[in-house]
């Protein structure tokens, strides 16, 4: 039965017994984060986009770990750069693993990293959302995106156990598309990330999930730190 545990932001642990995977690494420079980076104990490392606020902790626990990164190609040969080992795919493209599977799938955003004085420094090509499954159950991290109506063609295409999506708002779809989207997407269990790490993206997370829960899925919102089992 894995584990899917919120850490903040974007940021999850993903695990079974044998496997742990961390998706969107931001812990060190994370407001709300409880856990720093050198206690992360990952085999793997699974990135949806270049954001720094989904990548700024991936190089050092990749490499403390001797972990695979798994991104999208031009993010992949970013991270092989900073010394991590990666595997590249590309949207549409599923992959298996000795955990389970990982498919990326598109996600209407942006993908660029910064450099340390915050200045563009590559454009890293599609930002990307990911179904992955570990022990027979699959999550959809749906990554940074607005709502687009392929989520239902997803939904259709993949039996999703969990779906998590962003509600920040401003950067990504507020609460009122994530509901759209969850309703287009049909997974049973719905779980908000992507707010109140920033006030720029304070949202109430329990109104999230009650709303989620009213039209029949379950809608749940962790408190960082919270782990759900599934
Ligand atoms: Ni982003
Ligand atoms: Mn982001």
């Amino acid at each position: 039965m894995p584990t899917l545990t919120w850490l903040g932001h974007a940021t999850f642990m993903l695990e079974n017994g044998a496997h742990s995977l961390i998706i969107d690494p931001f812990l060190a420079d994370n407001p709300v984060a409880q856990v720093k980076p050198d206690d992360v104990k990952a085999g793997f490392v699974v990135l949806t986009h270049g954001h720094d606020d989904h990548i700024a902790d991936a190089a050092p626990i990749a490499t403390a770990n001797g972990a695979t990164v798994i991104a999208t190609l031009e993010l992949a040969l970013h991270m092989q750069s900073l010394g991590c080992t990666v595997h590249s795919q590309h949207i549409g493209g599923a992959h298996d693993f000795p955990f389970g599977r990982v498919k990326f799938v598109q996600a209407v955003h942006g993908s660029a990293w910064t450099g340390p004085n915050g200045t563009l420094v590559a454009d890293g090509g599609m930002p990307a959302g990911v179904l992955i499954t570990l022990g027979g159950k699959t999550v959809y991290h749906a990554g940074d995106t607005g709502l687009f109506g392929d989520m239902k063609l997803i939904g259709e295409r993949h039996s999703i156990d969990v779906a998590i999506l962003p509600i920040g708002d401003n950067f990504t779809m507020g609460p009122d598309d994530a509901l759209y989207a969850a309703e287009l997407i049909g997974a049973p269990i719905v779980i908000p990330c992507h707010y109140n790490t920033f006030e720029l993206i304070e949202q109430d997370g329990k109104a999230f999930a009650s709303a989620v829960s009213e039209k029949g899925m379950k809608g749940l919102a962790l408190d960082v730190g919270e782990s759900l089992e599934f």
